[in-house]
């Protein structure tokens, strides 16, 4: 990583919340819908201590993920990089530490939505995750 600084990740306790929800504000996927409120992380983190995990660099939080083991498959949420953090392997280092939380869980697959972007397919292609063809992801508001 540039600037010699080192980038640790850990996973986010009830103090982060705020600033967890600060960069989601300017940094999540533009196609993300979930609503974001303290209520909605702090039930994240009650139902599945350690799946929210922080990119820290030098005290200061500069991305996020979410990874999750529901019992069948891994998948990770909410990978979000500060835009000035972007391209120094923040993203590839918080997808890494998800990974290795899910392996440890069991899970055989892991899975992320992502955008019809160029950033975005570059990113997972670059880091070794085959796009679907023709897959379709339904949703519905409960
Ligand atoms: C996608 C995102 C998380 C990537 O984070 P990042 O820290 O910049 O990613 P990394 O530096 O670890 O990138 C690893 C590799 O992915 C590829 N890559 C990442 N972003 C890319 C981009 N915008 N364009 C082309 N390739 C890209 C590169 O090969 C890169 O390696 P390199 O920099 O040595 O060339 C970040 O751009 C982001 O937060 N975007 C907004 C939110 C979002 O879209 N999240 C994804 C939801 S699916």
């Amino acid at each position: 990583l540039s600037g010699g600084a080192e980038v640790g990740v850990r996973p986010a306790g009830e103090a982060d919340v705020e600033v967890v929800l600060r960069l989601w504000d300017v940094a999540r996927s533009p196609a993300a819908t979930t609503s974001d409120d303290a209520a909605t992380v702090e039930r994240l983190l009650a139902h599945d201590p350690g799946a929210l995990l922080l990119a820290d660099r030098d005290g200061q939080i500069v991305g996020t993920a979410i990874a999750t083991w529901d019992g069948w498959r891994g998948h990770i949420y909410r990978l979000a990089v500060l835009s000035g953090y972007r391209r120094q392997g923040v993203g590839r280092l918080l997808v890494g530490a998800g990974q290795e939380r899910l392996r440890a869980l069991g899970a055989t697959t892991v899975s992320a939505v992502g955008q019809d972007e160029p950033g975005p397919i570059a990113f997972w292609t670059a880091i070794g995750y085959r796009l679907d063809p023709g897959m379709l992801r339904f949703a519905k508001s409960l």
